[in-house]
């Protein structure tokens, strides 16, 4: 039976291999996890979506998965997962798992199988011959997300294999109902552990068109539409659904590139019985997920891409996320620079999308408002940037300091340095020197500290989850944009049984002019939340300060 218990949760992502280091080799694993359970239960979160930890070699950091079943060596064994999932569940906490069935590693033994023609297994992974003399060019057009020709050829069978990722994460074929029957058993496999729920791995490749189609090049070098919520996409997701998903009270979120919220409806409807949530990518200011360049935030058409949203049925559950680990830190993409600001600027973001109708995720460290790092070129360890860095320097060394530039903004990097736990060696992170540069302002940006300062954006995060909770007009109160025109504010209305929510952001490190709807009303209004010590307890046309964010009861 399905409670649908992630309508009123918030959900805390994990990256492990960053998180925290419990046996000191300087890669963070899960007795790092385990011992900060009581910190993530602290912040007030229903759930974790923990990204990958089974086994894999490491090419995609865990997204290359060679064994389903068991964990990767670096975090740890099966019985510390069993522990940490019993610890989450002693205390309330669910746990998602990542599920990244796209593709596996080269080293799965499927595919090590399938590299013989003869195999059961050649039928798993997606082999073709190849085009023009000798089949020495690839069967179609198609770039892999990490940069090059998305097909890798092979001397042994003299044919070519899909990759849309690394050349050591071959696709599934889904086409395949033994593949499609492998992926429900091993869904089922880790439901029977506990498990809660998975978050769905560029989910919507799946599918991919008939005959692969050569597609239309978009410069520069990102992948391919003709592999996007392919012909398939519903009907795999349904018989996963069938077979799997339904029969747990679990909950589902898809990386769900090309959802929009004008196809939502199939997608996550209660009634289409398919994923319950999806990601969208919209907000973040791409339109294509890998696209190298976010374009340049426009304010006015993100409050309008969270609307279109929102204003989806209720049987259609929205998610909110700012940050994850693809993506550089939510400071100061969306508040500009912040200057000394930086924690009133995190709580102005936190205010905006903690309280909308949905399911909102925070990815660590951005509780404590951590910022992007400036990075030397050797301290790149993505093989996003790396594979980009060497085929600039080998195509063309003059637009190597552009690919600097680029990757200083882009590089999934970013949200990859150690978790900053204190001001002590490694920021708290590891007693050995971590995997991956330590952001150097750990000495300020940390969780000792921001414990220490009741205004801290960390505690703004407590405060606010905690008035989150349970409140019906969060969870399913209509939602409806004020000005949706201001270039500097974010105001929004929560209403439901004569209930209403008021909630007003200003995004900018100035103060702006604010004028009411003349139909709000501030009688018998309570301030519910707020980031100036002196916030106004009623509100009337005024000024917002730099930042400020402020709740009302109405
Ligand atoms: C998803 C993951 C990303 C990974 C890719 C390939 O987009 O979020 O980290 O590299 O899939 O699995
Ligand atoms: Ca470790």
């Amino acid at each position: 039976m399905k409670t649908r218990w992630y309508k009123d949760a918030v959900i805390y992502q994990i990256y492990p291999r960053s998180f925290c280091d419990g046996n000191g080799d300087g890669i963070g694993d899960i007795r790092g996890i385990i011992s900060k359970l009581d910190y993530i239960k602290s912040l007030g979160v229903d759930a974790v979506w923990l990204s990958p930890v089974y086994k894999s070699p490491n090419d995609d950091n865990g997204y290359d998965i060679s064994d389903y079943r068991d964990i990767m060596d670096e975090f740890g064994t099966l019985d510390d997962w069993k522990e940490m999932i019993d610890g989450m569940h002693s205390r309330d906490i669910r746990l998602i798992m990542d599920l990244v069935v796209n593709h596996t590693s080269d080293e799965h033994a499927w595919f090590v199988e399938s590299r013989n023609k003869d195999s059961e297994y050649r039928d798993y992974y997606i082999w073709r011959k190849g085009r023009g003399k000798n089949g020495k060019k690839p069967p179609n057009n198609w770039t892999s997300n990490f940069v090059g020709p998305a097909w890798e050829y092979d001397e042994q069978s003299g044919e070519w294999y899909l990759h849309l990722f690394s050349k050591k994460q071959p696709d599934l074929n889904w086409e395949n109902p033994k593949v499609r029957q492998e992926v429900a058993d091993i869904c089922n496999y880790w439901f029977d552990l506990g498990v809660d729920g998975f978050r769905c791995d560029v989910i919507t490749y799946i599918s991919k068109k008939d005959g692969l189609p050569d597609g239309k090049l978009k410069f520069p070098l990102v992948g391919d539409e003709n592999y996007i919520v392919g012909p398939n996409y519903h009907k795999y997701i349904h018989e996963l659904n069938e077979r799997s998903f339904s029969r747990y009270d679990s909950m589902t979120v898809g990386e769900s590139i090309g959802i929009t919220p004008d196809n939502a409806f199939d997608a996550i409807d209660e009634s289409v019985g398919e994923l319950d949530t999806v990601f969208s990518f919209d907000h973040m200011g791409v339109d294509f997920k890998f696209k190298v360049l976010p374009s340049k935030f426009n304010f006015v058409k993100y409050k309008k891409i969270l609307n279109r949203w929102q204003q989806l049925p209720k049987t259609c559950q929205p998610t909110i996320f700012l940050e994850n680990h693809d993506y550089p830190r939510c400071l100061p993409r969306f508040t500009g620079d912040y200057g000394d600001r930086r924690e009133l600027a995190g709580m102005a973001l936190a205010t905006s999308m903690l309280f909308m109708r949905a399911t909102p995720y925070i990815y660590q460290g951005q509780e404590i408002g951590m910022t992007n790092c400036a990075f030397k070129q050797e301290d790149y360890k993505d093989i996003m940037s790396v594979n980009a860095l060497s085929m600039i320097k080998k195509v063309c060394p003059l637009l190597l300091p552009y690919a600097r530039k680029v990757l200083l903004k882009r590089a999934r990097d970013h949200a990859r340095t150690p978790m900053q736990w204190t001001a002590g060696d490694n920021a708290g992170f590891s007693t050995a020197e971590p995997w991956m540069v330590v952001n150097p302002n750990y000495k300020e940006i940390n969780v000792e500290d921001s414990e220490k300062r009741s205004d801290s954006l960390l505690n703004f995060y407590r405060k606010a989850l905690a008035f989150r909770k349970g409140k019906e007009v969060i969870i399913n109160g209509d939602f409806r944009l004020v000005c949706p025109k201001s270039k500097d504010i974010f105001a929004y209305i929560r209403e439901c049984e004569g209930k209403r929510l008021f909630v007003i952001v200003n995004f900018k490190n100035k103060q702006v002019n604010f004028k009411l709807p003349k139909e709000l009303t501030f009688d018998n209004c309570a301030l519910a939340l707020f980031n100036y010590a002196d916030s106004p307890k009623v509100l009337n046309s005024m000024k917002l300060r730099e930042y400020e964010a402020i709740v009302y009861e109405l």
